[in-house]
């Protein structure tokens, strides 16, 4: 009787897990409650996980509940660069700006202020006259300074840290990036940078930005960069690996060399921009100048499921180094929320239908999602 009453028990609590649980991953989907653990919460306290948004993301309801359940740490995508910020000299405008900043807070999220200085997207009379001379070295630093100082003094107290400089390693160059603020200030224009915004605020964190610090090509050229600012002797929070990769590259191992490498040089690790493109395409990274084949655009009507699940593989491995490096990595940031709203639906061909992220267009979390979830959970938070 007693057995009986035991096994009776177990079908009753069998049926209503049953009923209870999701019967398959499209219901899974379509729940609108967030999935526990969040990302934030399988992330633990020590390690902020972060994604990129524009101002306009924040005006869709369900956009943005997705991103205060899901994420500690928001960047603007564009909204605090200098464009944006000074497009015409001496005149701010932080409306835009300010509408994240204020999520941001109302939400208990931390802020990063991406950036400071940038050869893309940075008005052309920071450094440069109007025959599109380099300015003298006093004057593009006099420009620098004043949206340093403005900038910062405007954001003070409502951002962790700042991406001081962006991508100042060269792709083709031997070393720096011969940019508008290397010809006019020179060689120590990053140094200057990093002198001018601890300057403007002494208790914000400050990090080099940059892409393909990982590859071979440009890894050595990283190291140095980051070794001199350690020499000159300036503030230097986190180097921020951006994280723009493939689905078949680059090899963990070599991300895996990458964080090892900075956090010997007794910096702080950041992830700042990750995404993962599925779409056929010839490097990783974020290079602006590169361009593709139109036309390749296979996965216009939804990804399907074999591709969905490499991609969930390829973000499963890729966390379970970065889960492995807790300690050393501070912050793990996405560069957008959803599918939708990828800036490689525009790179580097216009107009694709790319799916790089956790989240589809339905804002729906996808495989890579539970896959990194499991990562996460399956290395014990600091
Ligand atoms: O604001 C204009 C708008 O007025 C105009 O109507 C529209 C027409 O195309 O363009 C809008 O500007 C676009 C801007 O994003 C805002 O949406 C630019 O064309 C477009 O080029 C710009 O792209 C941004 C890109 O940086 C510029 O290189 C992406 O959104 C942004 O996600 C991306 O972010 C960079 C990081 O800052 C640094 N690392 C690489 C990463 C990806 O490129």
């Amino acid at each position: 009787m007693r057995l009986f009453q035991t096994s009776s028990w177990c079908i009753l609590l069998v049926s209503l897990l049953t009923l209870a649980l999701p019967s398959s991953p499209a219901q899974a989907e379509e729940s609108s409650t967030p999935r526990k653990p969040t990302l934030k919460q399988a992330a633990g306290p020590n390690l902020l996980m972060g994604c990129a948004v524009s101002a306009s993301d924040l005006d869709n309801p369900q956009r943005a509940a997705l991103i205060a359940d899901q994420f500690s740490c928001l960047t603007a995508g564009n909204e605090f660069k200098p464009l944006s910020l000074q497009r015409e000299k001496g005149k701010f405008t932080f409306e835009q700006a300010d509408k994240i900043a204020d999520f941001a807070q109302q939400h208990g999220m931390k802020l990063i202020g991406h950036n400071l200085m940038w050869h893309n997207q940075a008005p052309a009379w920071l450094f440069e006259d109007e025959n599109k001379q380099p300015l003298p070295r006093a004057q593009a630093l006099a420009n620098l300074k004043a949206h340093i100082d403005t900038v910062m003094k405007h954001f003070q107290g409502k951002v962790l840290g700042w991406d001081v400089v962006n991508e100042a390693v060269g792709d083709s160059e031997p070393y720096l990036r011969d940019t508008p603020a290397h010809k006019a200030i020179g060689d120590d224009f990053v140094v200057q940078a990093f002198k001018l915004a601890h300057a403007a605020d002494p208790n914000v964190q400050l990090y080099y930005n940059d892409y393909n610090m990982e590859e071979p090509y440009k890894h050595a050229k990283s190291m140095r960069l980051i070794k001199e600012l350690k020499a000159a002797g300036v503030r230097l929070d986190a180097v921020g690996i951006q994280g723009h990769w493939l689905i078949d590259k680059p090899d963990v191992a070599m991300i895996e060399k990458c964080i090892d490498d900075f956090a010997g040089l007794g910096v702080k690790v950041m992830i700042t921009e990750l995404d993962v493109d599925v779409l056929p395409r010839k490097n990783a990274g974020a290079d602006i100048t590169a361009t593709e084949k139109a036309g390749l655009d296979p996965y216009k009507d939804g990804l399907p499921a074999d591709v969905q699940q490499k991609l969930a593989k390829r973000y499963g491995e890729i966390f379970k180094i970065l889960a492995k490096h807790r300690g050393e990595i501070t912050r793990i940031t996405f560069w957008g929320v959803d599918d939708g709203t990828s800036w490689l639906n525009f790179f580097p061909v216009r107009g694709r239908t790319n799916h790089p992220l956790l989240f589809d267009r339905n804002l729906q979390p996808k495989l890579a999602f539970d896959a990194v979830i499991e990562a996460l959970k399956a290395s014990s938070p600091r």
